[in-house]
């Protein structure tokens, strides 16, 4: 993945847990990069790494980590380094998730190599929807979670979103049913 998920993840540790924290992290993940380079591409294993570590040393299930970083994701790093594109994407939960389909369709401008996961949508209604997630990379529903509950805030929209069907439990992707 580009260095910029690895540089958002230090950014989050760094403020809830400080800077000690995060070289602690690395260390036990076993990664020795100093700086992480936003538009280089690293393996996706350090991202895991990265992640499993964190939970080690928190002793927060990795699920856990993975929601709030997806929530850091939307709140921090899209709305503060991409203002224009979140807010091109939708002016309200619905219509952005009616549009998530195409959104990293305009990412894939900045970062021509990205690999991004695909989205449907289906069974709209005006309090609901099913949330189709496809990708090749395994592990991430719970990202998806924090992801859509950080499109809910920046919104204002509080969202559940509950898992109706799971990749990791034999399904053929991951379907979420968000209701606001
Ligand atoms: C401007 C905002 C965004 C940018 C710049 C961005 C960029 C990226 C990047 C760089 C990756 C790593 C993949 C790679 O490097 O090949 C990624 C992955 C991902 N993105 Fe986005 N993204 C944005 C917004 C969103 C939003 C709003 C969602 C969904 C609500 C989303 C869902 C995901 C998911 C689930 C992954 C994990 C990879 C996978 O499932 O295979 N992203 N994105």
């Amino acid at each position: 993945m580009y260095g910029m998920v690895n540089q958002a993840i230090e950014q989050m540790v760094c403020e809830t847990h400080g800077e000690a924290a995060w070289e602690k992290i690395k260390e036990m993940a076993g990664i020795d990069v100093d700086v992480f380079i936003s538009n280089e591409g690293y393996p996706d294993d350090y991202t895991y790494r990265l992640v499993a570590a964190a939970s080690e040393l928190s002793q927060t299930p990795a699920n856990d980590i993975l929601e709030a970083f997806g929530e850091h994701w939307v709140l921090r790093t899209a709305l503060e380094g991409y203002g224009e594109l979140m807010h091109a994407g939708g002016s309200n939960l619905k219509e952005f998730l009616v549009n998530l389909p195409n959104f990293h369709t305009r990412v894939v401008m900045i970062y021509p190599k990205l690999q991004p996961p695909s989205f449907d949508v289906s069974d709209v209604t005006e309090q609901s929807l099913l949330l189709h997630y496809h990708t090749h990379r395994d592990g991430l529903a719970h990202f998806v979670v924090g992801l859509v509950r950080g499109l809910g805030k920046m919104f204002k929209t509080p969202a559940t979103i509950t898992q109706q069907a799971s990749r990791a439990e034999g399904a053929d992707h991951d379907i979420f049913k968000v209701t606001w």
